[in-house]
């Protein structure tokens, strides 16, 4: 989609579509409500009818009967006194379905100014249109969904903001461009993304400027990652391990490491899933794809830090040659454990990159796996589960959830809970059973953690979704790119 700013002129610009947004005051913020009546009088109608209430989510046509902007969607955006950059993101979702629904190709949006800045508003705004809009279609071939809206174009009031919306514009697409990618990676079947084929999309940010190396199967073996090679036995396929660096800091400063988890279909393996709903299991790369996403994004931002991306991947599959329950691996620390479950692989890949990323002396490491059922079903698909071994990091991660809304909650690493998953005959064991999953889960990652600051995200729910909502769209959502951004841009 092409991304336009210009200044607010009536007759200025044409688009199939121009959205405002009207509170349930009926004032428009920024103060414009007299232009638009004036401008437009089919608006001025609707404005003073009680139809309209600029209830939250609504969206009203009117037609202008004007060929170069013949449409205005009136986008009500609830009271005034609670509004919040999020609820934005939902308007400008609100206003660019409808636009699509009506097979628009261009909208336009007249940027409120309702106190924040004119930045931060069309970052808003280019993320919620343009997130929302997302879909899945590159395998239909009946049916195929028609045109989509290919332009927006932002409308700002004055010179100054002018500039300042096109940074934030500028921001914005460069978080979707990386969400959209973690989508995309995610959505792929499995017979489309595999470890080789993740591996080379990870390449693919290589025109980007990210220094991107791909370890095969003799390298990893040679580094002695046990985990990635146990869950990977049981699979025709080989494994990958992607190591992407972004090097935008200082010569020498210490990167922040990401980590994410990348089993392109977990089948359980011998531990093997039911087959209702196997399917979604392609997604079990949704922390590859985050991270892999969030390169992609810092890069397109040049942003001023250095940071590296770390994926393991596999397939996890169940055949003569696979890893089974009773199995005794070592890492790459020289760590064992003991197998109990072979539908808890993720952390086996996980706990080997742990062991690697501390090589680079990171001053962070964070990673993002679809891990545990569990967390599913403790946070639904709303927010992502966080632990960590500082506080620290935790608190600048939850801060940056809210501003982002990829928002996370967080969990205890208590000691009380690795009796769970102590094992009799090994270092530690890969499953501690039902009880406190998501927290076990993340315990067995800590044994992995070589003294550096750490925090581990766990997307099972908020990386996969049933339903869509605004801006999050059905299936794989990109969840903890726009969260890591963030982060990253306010480190
Ligand atoms: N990839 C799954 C977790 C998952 C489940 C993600 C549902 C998204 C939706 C993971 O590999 C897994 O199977 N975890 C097991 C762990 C258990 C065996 C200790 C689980 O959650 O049941
Ligand atoms: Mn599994
Ligand atoms: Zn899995």
């Amino acid at each position: 989609m092409k991304i336009t700013i210009q200044r607010f002129k009536s007759d200025g610009y044409a688009a199939d579509a121009t959205a405002v947004f009207v509170s349930q005051d009926k004032t428009e913020f920024g103060a414009r409500t007299a232009t638009i009546r004036s401008l437009w009088g089919a608006a001025a109608n609707v404005l003073d009818s009680n139809d309209f209430t600029g209830a939250r989510d609504s969206a009203t046509p009117v037609y202008t009967g004007s060929k170069k902007m013949p449409r205005l969607i009136m986008v009500g955006t609830g009271g005034e006194s609670d509004f919040s950059l999020e609820r934005l993101r939902r308007a400008a979702s609100v206003a660019a379905q409808r636009a699509a629904g009506m097979k628009c190709t261009s909208l336009a949006i007249v940027l409120p100014s309702f106190g924040f800045a004119a930045n931060e508003a069309a970052q808003a705004v280019v993320e919620g249109a343009m997130l929302s809009v997302y879909s899945f279609d590159k395998y239909f071939t009946e049916n195929k969904p028609g045109k989509k809206l290919e332009r927006l174009l932002i409308l700002v009031e004055d010179e100054k903001s002018l500039n300042d919306a096109k940074r934030g514009a500028a921001v914005g697409e460069a978080i979707v461009n990386g969400v959209t990618l973690a989508r995309d990676l995610a959505n792929a079947p499995s017979n489309e993304i595999y470890p080789e084929s993740l591996a080379e999309q990870a390449k693919g940010l290589s025109s980007l400027g990210v220094k991107v190396t791909v370890l095969n199967k003799a390298q990893i073996t040679r580094l002695g990652m046990g985990g990635l090679l146990a869950v990977n036995q049981g699979s025709e396929k080989p494994p990958f391990f992607a190591v992407m660096e972004w090097n935008g800091g200082r010569k020498g400063e210490a990167p922040v490491v990401l980590v994410g988890k990348g089993i392109t279909f977990d089948s359980g393996g011998i531990s093997i899933k039911p087959s209702a709903g196997m399917g979604e299991m392609k997604m079990d790369m949704g922390g590859a794809a985050a991270v892999i996403g969030t390169m992609r994004g810092i890069a397109e931002l040049k942003l001023n830090r250095n940071v590296v991306g770390l994926v393991p991947t596999t397939e996890n599959m169940p055949s003569g040659s696979a890893y089974k329950p009773g199995d005794v691996i070592t890492f790459m620390n020289g760590k064992t454990a003991e197998i109990d479950n072979t539908d808890a692989e993720g952390r086996l890949i996980l706990a080997d990159a742990l062991c690697y990323a501390s090589r680079y002396k990171p001053q962070a490491v964070i990673d993002l796996a679809t891990l545990t059922g569990a967390c599913v079903i403790a946070l639904g698909n709303v927010a992502s589960g966080l632990m960590g071994n500082n506080p620290e990091l935790n608190g600048k991660i939850v801060e940056a959830g809210n501003r982002s809304y990829d928002r996370v909650v967080e969990l205890p690493l208590w000691e009380e809970y690795e009796e769970l998953i102590k094992s009799d005959i090994a270092d530690v064991k890969n499953s501690g059973g039902r009880a406190a999953g998501t927290i076990t889960a993340a315990l067995f990652l800590q044994h992995f953690v070589d003294g550096y600051p750490w925090a581990h995200l766990d997307i099972a729910g908020s990386g996969m979704v049933p339903k869509g909502s605004w801006y999050v769209t059905k299936g794989g959502t990109g969840a903890g790119v726009r969260l890591l951004i963030d982060l990253l841009r306010n480190w």
